[in-house]
């Protein structure tokens, strides 16, 4: 549906009257009414590397979910302030892992003898408190543009790893990526003592998975692949790599938020395309080239709703709310978790 042209305006003049003081970044899934105002869109990762592009900025309005306002908040300056324009727009991966419930699986390592030569490693989609376990244990942040080279970099400092808290994006990098078998990862369930695993179990495993996934991703199937391929023998399928193993075995392309942008535009005209990812990026692909034969994977999967939380009204609110010279929702991470979050986080910005 196109935009109310009232809230157009106002978050226009919004944007106009605060000038340089107001950096808005808007992750790929967002809505196109609220995208059109961002003036930065990218995947996770190029969102965490421009949110301290605009040091002059004091608001930075973070177009996405909590985790990545929390990154923000953790990379940008204590004169800088990250808003969110609705509390309510969470990631349910991201809860998928608490902190007590690492630190348990911490201490299950301990006991086993393995903690001292198993390093975590943490998706971008995890809270600040996630993220600064990592970081005082040594290890790193990753995104789905830069799995593969945060675990080569963490088999480099030891001998196993701790993959939080997307189980599928570390088999798919492990096993698509790197070339190990599903026999060197094992699934913690943070639910069973000991993660339902055998102190062996733990010892052994190369990879240890934290077994969340994305509620939006784990929806597509291989019968969904099956099916386009059959409709369309020509057909090039490309996923996120938070779908299924099975599903990302059976596709063509995989990759970030990004990297699917960079496909689409550098595809030939009249090819054919069937997307697994977010419904909003795939929608907006999809208009910008008509040219390209571009579906969604599987018409059953719909929005990731916390992303759409962030709408045009939510977003005007806040504008409007700074203008007015108040700063609502403003997103902080204390210092003591942000600057163990800042080395885990600087060191997946320092991959070569
Ligand atoms: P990207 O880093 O690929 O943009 O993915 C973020 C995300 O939340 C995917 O569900
Ligand atoms: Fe989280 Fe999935 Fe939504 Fe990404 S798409 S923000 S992983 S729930």
């Amino acid at each position: 549906a196109p935009s109310d042209p009232d809230l157009v305006e106002r978050a226009r003049a919004a944007k106009e009257a605060l000038g340089g003081n107001v950096f808005v970044l808007g992750h790929h899934y967002q809505r196109d009414e609220v995208i059109q105002f961002a003036d930065v869109t990218g995947d996770s990762f190029k969102l965490a590397q421009q949110a301290a592009a605009r040091p002059d900025a004091e608001y930075i309005v973070f177009c996405g979910v909590h985790f990545m306002a929390e990154s923000a908040d953790i990379l940008t300056g204590d004169h800088q302030r990250v808003v969110l324009p609705d509390m309510a727009a969470g990631c349910s991966m991201a809860d998928m892992a608490t902190a007590s419930q690492v630190e348990q699986c911490w201490e299950d390592l301990q006991r086993v003898g393995v903690a001292d030569v198993t390093v975590p490693v943490t998706y971008m989609n995890s809270t600040a408190a996630i993220k600064g376990f990592v970081g005082r244990e040594g290890g790193i942040v990753c995104t789905s543009s830069n799995a593969e080279r945060a675990l080569r970099w963490a088999y480099d400092q030891g001998e196993k790893v701790l993959f939080l808290p997307d189980q599928h994006l570390g088999r798919n990098t492990m096993v698509r990526e790197m070339g190990y078998s599903l026999d060197d990862c094992v699934l913690y369930n943070p639910h069973k003592p000991n993660g339902g695993l055998t102190d062996d179990e733990l010892r052994n495993a190369k990879i240890i998975l934290w077994k969340g996934h994305c509620s939006v991703h784990g929806r597509f199937t291989l019968a969904c692949v099956e099916e386009m391929r059959r409709v369309d023998p020509e057909v090039n399928i490309l996923v996120h790599p938070e779908c299924t193993h099975e599903v990302v075995e059976a596709a063509d392309y995989v990759g970030s938020t990004e990297y699917i942008i960079k496909a689409l535009e550098a595809a030939e005209p009249g090819s054919s395309w069937a997307i697994g990812t977010e419904l909003n990026l795939v929608r907006r692909l999809a208009n910008r080239f008509p040219d390209k034969k571009i579906s969604f994977l599987d018409k059953t999967v719909c929005y990731c709703s916390t992303m759409n939380r962030i709408d045009l009204p939510h977003l005007v609110w806040a504008l409007e709310e700074l203008v007015a010279g108040r700063v609502p929702n403003v997103i902080t991470v204390d210092e003591r978790t942000a600057s163990y979050a800042r080395e885990a986080l600087d060191r997946m910005l320092a991959l070569p």
